[in-house]
């Protein structure tokens, strides 16, 4: 019956985890773009800058999910008077809401480097400018880079939540199917063991990346 039933309606859990896919994907890059910009804020020595990226980082991270997604998807394109399709509205909500745990991440990375590298660096000549780009972020982004492939993972879960505003994600999609087949509960269980596919295998595969990288740092 199982089978049966993924045959006939596997286009939906197809398509569903595509677009579950591109969400995360577009919300974990734009989420560590402005994540970084976020975190070197908060490190700035400007306290105006500093407390203006802390104050974010404690407002998106005080605040549900579900109603940052309603305040973007509602609010924003009053804001700026203009129509824009949901699935940029989805990636938008999704994004500013990861950059605020990515920049926590990234500023952790940034002070975890020892501070005789900034300054060799800037006893060599470099600005500081210079020296956090070319010497501090490269070394913060190695030991930063597992914990952003876990933020993927965080957001393909957590991005079910876009479904409620009618983005046709894997959990839409799964909402779609119980409607039109009357099956309340096998297409939950089938979006389940997807999810759960996606996201061990993904976790295996960060757990190989990361072994790499610390072969890497013995040798
Ligand atoms: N469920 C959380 C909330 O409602 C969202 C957490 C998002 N976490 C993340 N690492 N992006 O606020």
């Amino acid at each position: 019956m199982v089978m049966e039933f993924i045959a006939k309606y596997h286009s939906f859990f197809v398509t569903g985890t595509a677009v579950t896919l591109f969400l995360s994907f577009f919300g974990v890059i734009f989420g560590v773009v402005i994540g970084v910009i976020i975190a070197l804020m908060k490190l700035s020595k400007n306290k105006l800058i500093s407390t203006l990226a802390a104050s974010y980082i404690e407002v998106v991270r005080g605040t549900p999910l579900l109603l940052q997604l309603y305040i973007v998807y509602y609010g924003l394109p009053r804001l700026i008077g203009m129509e824009l399709p949901s699935m940029a509205l989805g990636i938008i909500a999704v994004s500013l809401n990861s950059a605020a745990y990515v920049a926590e991440i990234i500023r952790a990375g940034i002070l975890a480097i020892d501070r005789g590298q900034m300054e060799a660096a800037r006893s060599l000549g470099m600005t500081h400018a210079m020296a956090m780009r070319y010497i501090i972020i490269p070394q913060a982004f190695k030991n930063i880079l597992p914990a952003l492939g876990n933020e993927f993972i965080v957001l393909i879960k957590e991005s079910a939540i876009v479904s409620i505003v009618g983005i046709a994600d894997l959990m839409y999609k799964t909402d779609t199917l119980r409607g039109i087949t009357f099956k309340p509960f096998l297409p939950l269980v089938i979006a389940a063991a997807i999810y759960f596919v996606i996201t061990f295998t993904l976790s295996k595969l960060l757990g190989i990346v990361e072994r790499r990288l610390r072969a890497g740092d013995s040798s």
